[in-house]
């Protein structure tokens, strides 16, 4: 920590470092919540790197839904297995500038990842409720639009979101009650009044989680009521297995904020 003289005339200080307090109040499950946390990593790149092969192999896989999944599955692969590194880690300390990049890595991340969720979704619709203007409509033009688009919005929001959050003044503490560089805990750090940056964040996030939530819960309307309309029970069940993609991880409660539980949700 270094102290400077704060343009105001003010002493304050500017944060060189940040503490990761992680499960550090649970010592001995760490090992377990490692093992946990690696098991469920490795299957992910596994079963993530394998349809990324396997459409690319397959010439009946190259079609916008599969490029899309393979979109997802090389976004998931992306998310930074640096967290496992910090569970593990006794060093806890975390300079300023890694604890920035990690926050917009995970949050551009996810953000894109919502976005290109939504994308899916839209290309169910079409194909589902709107079957003969599909090849029109999901051309390459507009499929490797929409993928684009949802890694470049993650990146613009994310990227904005991290830099209001890491100018923020951080003066009472830099002990950040998480295992990595969360934006609640890091806006329960800084001091000052932070009510207008907190509010942008909280709208950012809101725009982020509820747009591509309400797309996708328009699509699905659709497509059930078209399903359901459908005469023969084989074409149901056959278009119910292909929108058997769950996302439960948009809809866990960001309610109040408790260090605990969200520290196991992120998990
Ligand atoms: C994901 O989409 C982008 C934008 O269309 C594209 O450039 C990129 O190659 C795609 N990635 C994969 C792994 O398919």
């Amino acid at each position: 920590m270094e102290h400077v003289k704060g343009s105001a005339g003010g002493n304050h200080t500017v944060q060189t470092k940040f503490i990761l307090l992680g499960f550090s109040n649970l010592p001995r499950q760490k090992y377990l919540l490692f093992s946990v946390f690696l098991s469920a990593y490795l299957i992910t790149l596994a079963g993530n790197l394998l349809i990324i092969v396997l459409t690319l192999a397959d010439p009946a896989l190259h079609i916008p839904m599969y490029f899309f999944l393979r979109n997802l599955s090389f976004l998931e692969i992306c998310y930074i297995p640096k967290i496992l590194a910090n569970l593990l880690s006794e060093d806890q300390t975390i300079s300023f500038i890694g604890c920035a990049m990690q926050t917009f890595f995970f949050f551009f991340l996810a953000g894109s990842e919502c976005f290109l969720l939504a994308s899916m979704a839209y290309d169910r619709y079409v194909a589902i409720c709107k079957p003969l203007h599909y090849s029109v409509v999901m051309s390459r033009k507009v499929y490797t639009g929409l993928a684009a688009g949802s890694w470049l919005s993650g990146l613009l929001i994310f990227f904005g979101m991290t830099v209001m959050v890491f100018t923020l003044p951080f003066c009472h503490s830099h002990e950040i009650n998480h295992f990595f560089c969360d934006i609640p805990p890091l806006l329960k750090l800084a001091c000052g009044d932070t009510s207008g940056k907190e509010m942008a964040v909280f709208i950012m996030a809101l725009f982020v989680v509820t747009f591509p939530f309400m797309l996708i819960l328009m699509s699905y309307v659709c497509i059930i009521s078209t399903i359901l309309r459908m005469p023969s029970g084989e074409g149901r069940s056959k278009s119910f297995s292909t929108y058997g993609f769950a996302c439960v991880m948009y809809l866990k409660p960001k309610s109040s904020y408790s260090p605990d539980t969200d520290k196991f949700l992120s998990l």
